[in-house]
């Protein structure tokens, strides 16, 4: 399949594994990029060691397939993290919680494509100014950190707002989500919770157990009173949190507290006790599969039961913006 998307990341099929802290490591994203998409190593809060170690393992299994990394600008090691993943001359680097505006100078002359994430039309035409190659605008569908809009309002938002490609996250785990985004006029999908049950993924089974039972009512949102809302399953630790956060008398500490540590202790297993960090469409995961059997079966049902032709819809959104020719059956 060809996209704009395809053509600037040079993957062969526009899905993108999204940043996961602490779980999309070197493994997860190199299985995601030998089978075509690409896959991203998260080094929101880890180590410099860490993250030069996955991106060895990344390129190890992905051979000369492209791979990206994710840097959380609001970490306070990320100018390091920038730096080492300019040295390393990853493919591609996606943003969250910030502007790269000091990073992207150094990213491009190094070769980098830069992709921030986006929850708005103002944001993503900020970054296109200042020289975003493409945008992920992320509904509050998705798992993780969240913005305010959903998928469904902010995809067509976004694609009106900006001339570069827009790639849709949030919410989108089987092909009726993918063909949904392209007709919203995305140009290419990035998913998280459906690649938390993949055989590559490293988090506890019973993690992966508790997103393969979960159904569309079962994640909330904690964060929203500090400003930084997360959307994960319900368990024990999101109850208290809501608890705590809805308790006047409660200081900042004390959520704090609460924090530290929570995705962590998800990722070794303790569900109760942990932020089971995961979106919505954890009620449409049902199977572990392998991540390539994930990204086949996601673009297969696009067009079977999502009754659309990706392709020419592809076709279409970069067309609407009139820059950019695609190429269909031989014809641009
Ligand atoms: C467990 C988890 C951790 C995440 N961590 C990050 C992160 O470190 N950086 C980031 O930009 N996005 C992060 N995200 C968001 C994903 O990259 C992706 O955009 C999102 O999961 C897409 O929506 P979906 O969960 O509905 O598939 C995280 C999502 C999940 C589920």
């Amino acid at each position: 399949m060809n996209t704009r998307v395809t053509d600037l990341l040079g993957i062969r099929v526009p899905v993108i594994q999204g940043a996961m802290a602490r779980i999309a490591d070197g493994k997860l994203a190199g299985a995601v990029s030998a089978a075509g998409g690409l896959g991203i190593i998260a080094c929101g809060g880890a180590p410099l060691a860490w993250i030069e170690e996955q991106v060895r393992i990344a390129r190890e299994i992905a051979g000369d397939a492209p791979i990206g990394a994710n840097v959380m600008l609001m970490d306070p090691q990320a100018p390091q993290v920038a730096e080492l993943l300019t040295k390393l001359r990853v493919d591609v680097v996606t943003t969250g919680a910030g502007s790269p505006a000091n990073f992207m100078a150094a990213w491009k002359e190094a070769g980098i494509k830069v992709v921030p994430v986006v929850a708005s039309s103002a944001l993503a035409a900020r970054m296109e100014r200042m020289g975003a190659d493409a945008v992920v605008a992320e509904g509050c569908e998705a798992g993780g950190h969240i913005g305010e809009l959903t998928t469904m309002a902010l995809v067509p938002s976004v694609c009106d707002a900006v001339r570069i490609p827009v790639i849709a996250a949030g919410g989108i785990a089987d092909g009726r989500g993918m063909a949904a985004a392209f007709a919203l006029g995305a140009e290419g999908v990035q998913v998280g919770t459906r690649f938390l049950t993949v055989e590559e993924c490293c988090i506890a089974d019973a993690y992966k157990e508790r997103v393969l039972k979960a159904k569309d009512s079962d994640t909330v949102v904690t964060g929203r009173g500090s400003g930084h809302p997360v959307r994960g399953l319900k368990n024990k630790w999101a109850r208290a949190m809501r608890k705590l956060e809805c308790d006047a008398a409660a200081n900042s500490d004390e959520l704090e507290g609460m924090y530290a540590g929570s995705l962590r202790r998800a990722v070794e297993g303790d569900v109760d006790g942990g932020s089971m960090m995961a979106g919505q469409s954890a009620a449409l995961v049902h199977e572990r599969k392998t991540a390539a059997r994930a990204i086949a079966d996601l673009l297969a049902d696009a067009e079977v039961r999502g009754g659309m032709n990706l392709q020419q819809l592809a076709c279409a959104n970069a067309q609407r913006t009139g820059r950019a020719a695609c190429v269909v059956e031989g014809k641009e």
